[in-house]
């Protein structure tokens, strides 16, 4: 049997929700509180679909997850085995602090009755040669788990370990916004400030992506699970810097946070605008703040009071030669 690989299209899409879905053994109802009932597939709306593993769980959410995928470039690759779709994987170009331009390769997944036949490697591949004609110098994968089947595979491809992630917290305490802080709304066209400005935290995805997600929520989902989010521009000394505040899956007392800091960093107001987000946290209604961040910047989170609770999967790189 020969894999081959092309890039995927809007028909694709039942096909590729197959796949996804292959892996879900019970399907359960979804509320705002939290996992409910047992359910059949049919049963269940497409936002409680999604609860099961994002867009790809369901087809009319995955129609419109496309327009991120025409808005971001990406490309979405799929593997056929006898011409059946068997497997997928989204390759992203990005150019952002503090990386440089690369090849991002995101959600992976192989039918779960095609597996070990080499689709995943002919996957990566495939998208090792589009680094190639875009002639970037690495790709750049985020896998479930460094020792298990994701990283496992990826490590079999060629890549190892990049830089490490910290999942670090934070009481909100009482706190005020600094008179010297002004909040503005960040409109929603805006460009991603992704090559002024680094991530310093809110590293659940690369900073391109973490944007699109955050500037473009899916309102329908935010409602249904009754999740706070605030998007706000602080105006520091004349610098800009762009914060995120959203509140947890099930868990509304804790925020997590994406913060956007111009380049070179500044200690003294990195101080004042993470004391602003502890205020804006506490307006809505959250005790605490949490975050994911990468090995360069977590001593400057420790300075701010984050304290780190666990080192999380790493990212992996894979150097190419030109
Ligand atoms: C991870 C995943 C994509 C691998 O797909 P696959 O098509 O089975 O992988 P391949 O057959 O191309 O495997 C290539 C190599 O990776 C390694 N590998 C893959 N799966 C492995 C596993 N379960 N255990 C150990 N090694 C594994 C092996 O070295 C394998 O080579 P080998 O079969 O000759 O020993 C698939 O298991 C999957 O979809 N898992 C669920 C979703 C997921 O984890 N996605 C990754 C997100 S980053």
């Amino acid at each position: 049997m020969s894999i081959s690989v092309r890039v995927s299209t809007i028909n694709d899409i039942n096909a590729l929700v197959e796949v996804e879905c292959s892996d879900v053994e019970t399907w359960h109802h979804y509320s705002y509180k939290g996992r409910g009932e047992p359910a059949k597939y049919k049963e269940l709306t497409p936002l409680e679909r999604m609860m099961h593993g994002g867009p790809w769980m369901d087809r009319l959410e995955l129609a419109k997850y496309w327009r991120r995928i025409e808005r971001l470039g990406i490309i979405p690759l799929v593997a056929e085995l006898d011409e059946k779709i068997v497997g997928h994987l989204d390759v992203i170009f990005s150019d952002e602090l503090p990386l440089g331009s690369f090849l991002y390769l995101d959600v992976l997944k192989v039918h779960k009755a095609y597996r070990r036949r080499g689709v995943a490697r002919a996957l990566i591949q495939e998208a090792e040669r589009i680094a190639g004609d875009r002639k970037v110098i690495f790709m750049l994968v985020s896998p479930q788990e460094y020792d298990g089947p994701s990283g496992l595979t990826y490590r079999n491809c060629g890549f190892e370990k990049a830089f490490d992630t910290y999942d670090v917290e934070m009481v909100v305490g009482n706190t005020v916004i600094s008179q010297e802080i002004r909040l503005t709304p960040i409109t929603l066209a805006k460009e991603p400030p992704v090559k002024t400005h680094s991530m310093v935290c809110g590293w659940y995805n690369v900073s391109l992506k973490m944007w699109d997600n955050l500037a473009n929520p899916n309102l329908e989902l935010t409602r249904f699970l009754h999740e706070r989010q605030l998007a706000t521009s602080l105006l520091v000394e004349g610098n800009t810097y762009f914060l995120c505040i959203w509140s947890r899956l099930f868990d509304p007392t804790t925020g997590s946070i994406a913060l956007w800091a111009p380049e070179p960093l500044d200690k003294k107001e990195l101080k004042q605008v993470f004391q602003a987000c502890r205020a804006l946290a506490s307006c809505m209604g959250m005790e605490k703040i949490a975050t994911r961040t990468i090995e360069q910047y977590v001593l400057m989170l420790g300075d701010v009071d984050f304290k780190t609770k666990i080192k999380g999967e790493p990212y992996l790189i894979k150097k190419l030669v030109l």
